[in-house]
C-alpha cells in the first residue's frame, strides 16, 4: 500500500510522542484494543485478567482497553464477561491501579450485546431492537419497550460513573459489530415503526441518546471513544455511506475519538478479525451448555464456510475504508484498527495521518510488541493469524497458541494441523512467504 511520505524510523516518529485524548494524556499512540479475554469468573475480575493487562501496559502501550463490559446483566453474552455493578469495584480498582503503575492509561469497553446471548447467560429473554430469532445462540429475542430503552440509556451514563470509580481514565462505547446499539442502527435488525425505527434519524436515536448521557457523565475528566462500524458487511446491513453518516452523528457529540471497525459478529465475524475462523479449534473447546447448536453445526462438513466466511488476511486490512472516513470526518480524531502486525505497519498508520491506533492480535501473542518496535522500527511480530485465540476465547481464557504451549498446556495434533494450515493461508493471502 502506498504511503504519503518517506518512512522515518518508527522510534523517531510521532508514534512514540504523547497524545492528548480529550482530558487524558497517553504516552504514545498505541492502544490495546478491546479483545474479549474470557478471564473474568462469575462476571468478576480475576488476577489473570489483571496480569494480562499489566503485561501489555508493561510492554509499552499508551492505553489498554479491558474488553467488553456489559452495562447491565441483560447485556452479558459470555459467563466470563464483566458487567457493571458495585460489588466488583474494589477488585476493578486493583486492576486499574496495577495498569497505572506501569505508566499506561486504562480504558474499558462498555456495551450491551442485545440478542447476542441466551437465557443461561443473561438470565432473561434476550432483548433487541426487534423480536426475532437469533441463529447464533440460538434464541428468540424480544423487542425492547420504549421505557426499557430509556432505562438502558441511563445505565450507559451510570456505567461511566462506575468506570470512573473503578479508576478508568477512558470508556469505549461499543456501537459496532451488531451488538445492541448497532442492532438499532442496522436496517437488517431494526424493523420498528416507532421513534426508534424506520428512518436513519430514528435508527440512530438510541445511540445518540446514549452518547448524550455518556458525555454528560464523562464530564471533564474521562475520555470517551466510540467503536463504530464503517459497514456491516452483511445482507441488508448498513453500507459505507450509512457508516459515514453514523460516524458524523457520533462526531456531533464531541467524543474524543472514533474507532473505525466493521462487520457483523453473527454474519461476517472474520471481517472484524481478518483471516479464517479456526472452526475445528472453536468446536473442540466449545462447551455443550452454551453453544450446543453451533458445536453440532460446525461438525457438519461445509457448514463453517457458510456460517463463518473467511476474509483472506491482509496487513492493515481496514486502511482503504478508514481513509474514506478520514476524508469525510475531520472534527474528531479517528482511531485506526485492523491487521497491525509490524513496526512498518505502525509507521504507515502515522504517515496516513491517523493520530492513534489499536492492536489486538499481536498483543495477545506478544505483550512486549511496543518495546520491540521502539528498539527496531521494522520489527514484525510474526503473528500467524490462525485466530486460535478467537476459537479458544469462546470457552477458555483467551491466549495465543504459542503462549498455551509455552505454559505447558497440550494442544491436540488435529488442532495444531489446523493452526499450521490457517497460518500458511494467511501468509499467502498477505503476500508473505
Ligand atoms: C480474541 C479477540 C477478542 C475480541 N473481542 C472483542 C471485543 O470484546 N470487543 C470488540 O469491540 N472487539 C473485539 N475484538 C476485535 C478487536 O478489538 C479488533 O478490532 C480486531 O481484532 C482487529 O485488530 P487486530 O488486527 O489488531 O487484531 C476481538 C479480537 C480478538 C482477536
Amino acid at each position: 500500500m502506498a504511503t504519503k511520505k518517506k518512512q522515518e524510523p518508527a522510534n523517531e516518529s510521532k508514534l512514540f510522542t504523547p497524545y492528548q485524548l480529550g482530558p487524558i494524556t497517553l504516552r504514545n499512540r498505541i492502544i490495546r484494543s478491546a479483545a474479549f479475554e474470557n478471564m473474568a469468573r462469575s462476571n468478576a475480575p480475576t488476577k489473570e485478567l489483571q496480569d494480562y493487562h499489566v503485561s501489555v501496559a508493561r510492554g509499552g502501550v499508551g492505553m489498554t482497553t479491558v474488553a467488553y463490559c456489559a452495562v447491565d446483566l441483560s447485556g452479558v453474552s459470555f459467563d466470563g464477561q464483566l458487567y457493571v455493578r458495585p460489588e466488583i469495584i474494589p477488585d476493578m480498582k486493583k486492576l486499574t491501579a496495577a495498569i497505572h503503575a506501569e505508566g499506561a492509561k486504562a480504558s474499558i469497553q462498555l456495551g450491551h450485546c442485545g440478542n447476542m446471548t441466551h437465557f443461561y447467560t443473561c438470565h432473561c429473554m434476550p432483548v433487541s431492537a426487534d423480536t426475532w430469532f437469533n441463529l447464533y445462540s440460538p434464541t428468540i429475542h424480544r423487542r425492547l419497550k420504549v421505557e426499557e430503552i430509556h432505562n438502558l440509556v441511563k445505565k450507559f451514563g451510570e456505567a461511566v460513573d462506575w468506570a470512573r470509580e473503578c479508576g478508568f481514565d477512558c470508556v469505549e462505547i461499543h456501537a459496532g459489530h451488531a451488538y445492541l446499539i448497532s442492532q438499532f442502527i442496522s436496517p437488517r435488525t431494526n424493523h420498528r415503526h416507532d421513534q426508534y425505527g424506520g428512518s436513519f434519524e430514528n435508527r440512530v436515536r438510541f445511540m445518540n441518546e446514549i452518547l448524550d448521557e455518556v458525555m454528560a457523565h464523562a464530564g471533564k475528566d474521562m475520555a470517551v471513544v466510540v467503536k463504530t462500524n464503517m459497514w456491516d458487511d452483511c445482507w441488508h446491513g448498513s453500507d459505507i455511506e450509512e457508516g459515514i453518516k453514523v460516524a458524523k452523528e457520533i462526531a456531533k457529540h464531541k467524543v474524543h475519538g472514533i474507532v473505525l471497525s466493521g462487520g457483523t459478529v453473527s454474519r461476517s465475524p472474520m471481517t472484524i478479525l481478518g483471516g479464517a475462523m479456526p472452526y475445528k479449534t472453536l468446536a473442540h473447546y466449545m462447551n455443550m451448555k452454551s453453544f450446543w447448536w453451533l458445536k453440532a453445526a460446525l461438525n457438519i462438513p461445509g457448514v463453517h464456510q457458510i456460517m463463518l466466511p473467511t476474509q483472506p488476511f491482509k496487513e492493515l486490512y481496514f486502511m482503504d475504508k478508514a481513509k474514506i472516513f478520514q476524508k469525510e470526518i475531520s472534527n474528531v480524531p479517528l482511531i485506526y484498527v485492523g491487521g497491525v502486525q509490524s513496526g512498518d505497519n505502525c509507521q504507515q498508520i502515522m504517515d496516513e495521518g491517523f493520530e492513534l491506533f489499536q492492536i489486538a492480535h499481536v498483543l495477545i501473542k506478544d505483550p512486549e510488541f511496543v518495546h520491540h518496535v521502539q528498539e527496531n522500527p521494522h520489527y514484525h511480530a510474526g503473528c500467524g493469524r490462525s485466530n486460535y485465540c478467537v476459537g479458544r476465547m469462546y470457552t477458555l481464557n483467551m491466549k495465543c497458541h504459542e503462549c498455551v504451549e509455552r505454559d505447558g498446556e497440550v494442544i491436540p495434533p488435529r488442532i495444531k494441523r489446523e493452526i499450521a494450515k490457517l497460518e500458511k493461508d494467511a501468509s499467502i493471502s498477505n503476500g508473505r512467504k
